[in-house]
């Protein structure tokens, strides 16, 4: 097993305020694909990037609406991993923890996570394309996607598309959240896609100790105090084990 680096779990003990930023490589282990490897079976012909757009939906809503269909079958039959686990787990461990997720699967909240900050929203809520109010049931008539019941609409799923702005609660929670971190958490994203991507930058120039979850190079390795390469569901576990020996017993 890893041992970890002493100064690194002293600052874990004594921080008062951790933040984790999480992306969709915390749900790899769950065996949801991201976005940015090439996709199986049926969607294989397609780049996610590419459905994931308004225009996209215009376009063609019912090749968009099967899509999300079929990423919500795989969540609905994916399980939250060790990772999702220990994230939760040091929620309880901490004085206040953040947690700021890309993620729209659902898992960490399905593990136990209580405070979530959803920046892209959630697979498992729809919203009337026109009017973007939130639609808890419409009636299935066999037409794909379904309609509004308010206003006839088409349906779609309550995420954030590539173009679209982000929810502005979300978006200001997670920014207040980057400027008071002790430890900031990049785990499992490729920083890649703003805002998110800015917000350990934040966290840094602020004094925040930064540490990344990965097991490959971001563009924010070179900046990060504490690189740990691997997977989430395997450095994260033992990680607490080691920082908070009485209490954090493994799942
Ligand atoms: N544990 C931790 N990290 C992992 C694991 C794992 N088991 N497996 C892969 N990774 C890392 C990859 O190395 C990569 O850096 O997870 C990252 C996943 O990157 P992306 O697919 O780019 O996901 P993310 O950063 O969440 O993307 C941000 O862009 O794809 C859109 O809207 C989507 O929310 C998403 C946003």
């Amino acid at each position: 097993m890893v041992i970890y680096s002493l100064t690194l779990i002293q600052a874990l003990r004594t921080a008062g305020h951790i933040v984790m930023l999480t992306g969709a490589g915390v749900s790899k282990e769950s065996g949801i694909p991201t976005f940015r490897e090439a996709q199986t079976g049926l969607w294989a012909q397609y780049d996610p990037t590419e459905l994931a757009t308004p225009q996209a939906f215009r376009r063609n809503p019912q090749l968009v609406w099967e899509w999300y269909q079929w990423r919500r079958s795989l969540v609905a039959n994916a399980d939250p991993n060790p990772g999702h686990f220990a994230i939760a787990q040091m929620e309880t461990l901490i004085p206040a923890f953040t947690l700021i997720t890309q993620n729209v699967d659902g898992l960490h909240q399905r593990a136990g996570s209580i405070q979530v900050i959803e920046l892209h929203g959630s697979i498992q809520r729809t919203k009337c394309f026109e009017e973007e109010t939130i639609v808890e049931t419409w009636i299935e008539d066999g037409q794909i996607p379904p309609h509004c019941p308010h206003c006839g609409g088409l349906l779609r799923p309550d995420v954030v598309w590539f173009g679209e702005n982000l929810p502005q609660e979300a978006i200001e929670a997670a920014y207040i959240a980057a400027e008071t971190a002790d430890v900031f958490f990049s785990v499992g994203t490729s920083g890649l896609v703003e805002p998110a991507a800015s917000f350990p930058h934040i966290a840094h120039s602020r004094g925040a100790l930064l540490v990344e979850v990965n097991p490959t190079e971001t563009p924010l390795t070179v900046l990060a105090d504490f690189v740990l390469t691997g997977a989430s569901g395997e450095i994260l576990p033992p990680l607490i084990e080691q920082t908070w020996p009485q209490k954090g017993a493994a799942r």
